[in-house]
């Protein structure tokens, strides 16, 4: 019999209220064979106001003997801003090498969005998890005083992009499509926009299939939203795929949608997969969260974990939720998780 011993990070906010419905259709889509183990772990803002700690190192191995992480959100407005995003988020990706931030984007059914009526929107970006301006390398000078110096320096190794890219034309090659674009700022971010290019270059000779090409990160935000449908795989630097797959939530259907992967693709740490979104305070306890992306994150876990027949059982569920939905009525945070759990188990 297969099973799972997963971690659960509920976090902050409405982290708690997603990850909750993420458990119901989990537990729901399982089948009888496969034994579920789920151990919680309260980090976050109220662990952190009533001890200090935001990810101890005791815990942090705790963490590592699990089969993968499903996180809800982190950052609250009582904490100061960075904290808990760097001290837990940030530190449980490098910890992991969670190299490849992977994060889908589909033209949902029966969404809001301006750009109804495209069904051949299905994309992935392929985010850079480990380096760029994430790395915390900078500082500054004088603080608080009128000559203040701040730098916050993008770390950019060629053995952390190629093994991104080269993450990304493996994606590409994969698909029917067969086509990759590489975005960055190479034109202004000359350093780093090198490596980026001339890695993306020579991987690329490998993979003679797949086409390939190159937008500046501007740029790609306009064919974001006015011609999605011409990508297929995107792989960027962390901080440009932190920004573009956010918009890209926006244009496929929601934020409410998005489900992102932080995966370590050589199994040597458990990938832990979470909501695109953050701990949304302005909508916290008013039920009003969409849990959708925590069960499509969900979903992504599954099928890491090689369980594909669920995942898709998953994703199908959540097409058929959103097209029976009635658009214009709002449903609770609960109700969304129940019709889910209700479709993957009958
Ligand atoms: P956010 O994603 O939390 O919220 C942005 C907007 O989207 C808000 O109006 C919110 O109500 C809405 N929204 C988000 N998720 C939703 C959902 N599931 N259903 C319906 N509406 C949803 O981004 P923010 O406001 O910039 O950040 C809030 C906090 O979350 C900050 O502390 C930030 O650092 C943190 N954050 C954490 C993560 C994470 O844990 N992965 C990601 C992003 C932001
Ligand atoms: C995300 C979030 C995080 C990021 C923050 C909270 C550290 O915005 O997961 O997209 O920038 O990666
Ligand atoms: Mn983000």
């Amino acid at each position: 019999a297969r099973s799972i011993d997963l971690a659960v990070i509920p976090g902050d906010g409405i982290g708690p209220e997603v990850v909750s419905q993420g458990l119901k259709v989990l537990t729901a889509v399982l089948p009888q064979d496969v034994k579920l183990e789920s151990k919680e772990y309260d980090f976050g803002a109220g662990r952190w106001h009533a001890t200090g700690e935001t990810l101890p190192d005791e815990e942090l191995e705790q963490l590592r003997q699990h089969d993968a992480i499903l996180l809800g959100a982190v950052g609250d407005p009582s904490v100061p801003s960075g904290v808990l995003e760097r001290g837990l988020l940030l530190k449980l990706r490098f910890a992991f090498d969670h190299f490849v931030n992977l994060r889908p984007s589909k033209l949902f059914p029966n969404t809001a969005t301006p750009l109804a009526g495209r069904p051949d929107i299905d994309f992935v970006v392929v985010r850079e998890g480990t380096e760029g301006p994430y790395t915390g390398n900078g500082g500054s000078l004088r603080t608080g005083t009128p000559a203040e110096v701040a730098t916050e320096v993008s770390v950019n190794t060629a053995y952390g992009v190629e093994r991104v890219v080269r993450d990304a034309y493996e994606r590409a090659q994969a698909r029917p499509r067969k086509k990759l674009t590489l975005v960055h700022k190479n034109n202004v971010l000359v350093h780093a926009g090198s490596l980026w290019t001339r890695v993306f270059e020579r991987v690329g000779q490998e993979y003679p299939d797949v086409t390939t090409d190159y937008l500046h990160v501007d740029a790609a935000t306009i064919f974001l939203v006015n011609d999605p449908a011409r990508f297929d795989v995107i792989v960027t630097d962390n901080l440009f795929g932190d920004i573009i797959t956010d918009l890209a939530a926006a244009v496929t259907g929601g934020i409410g949608l998005a489900a992102s992967g932080n995966v370590n693709p050589t199994g040597a740490f458990p990938s832990m997969f979470e909501p695109v979104h953050g701990s949304a305070p302005d909508i916290a306890g008013s039920g009003k969260a969409d849990p959708t992306a925590t069960i499509l994150s969900v979903a992504l876990l599954l099928r890491h974990l090689g369980l594909d027949a669920e995942a898709t059982r998953v994703e199908e569920a959540v097409t058929a939720d959103l097209s029976a939905r009635d658009g214009a009525a709002p449903r609770s945070t609960d109700a969304i998780g129940d019709a889910i759990a209700a479709r993957v188990a009958g």
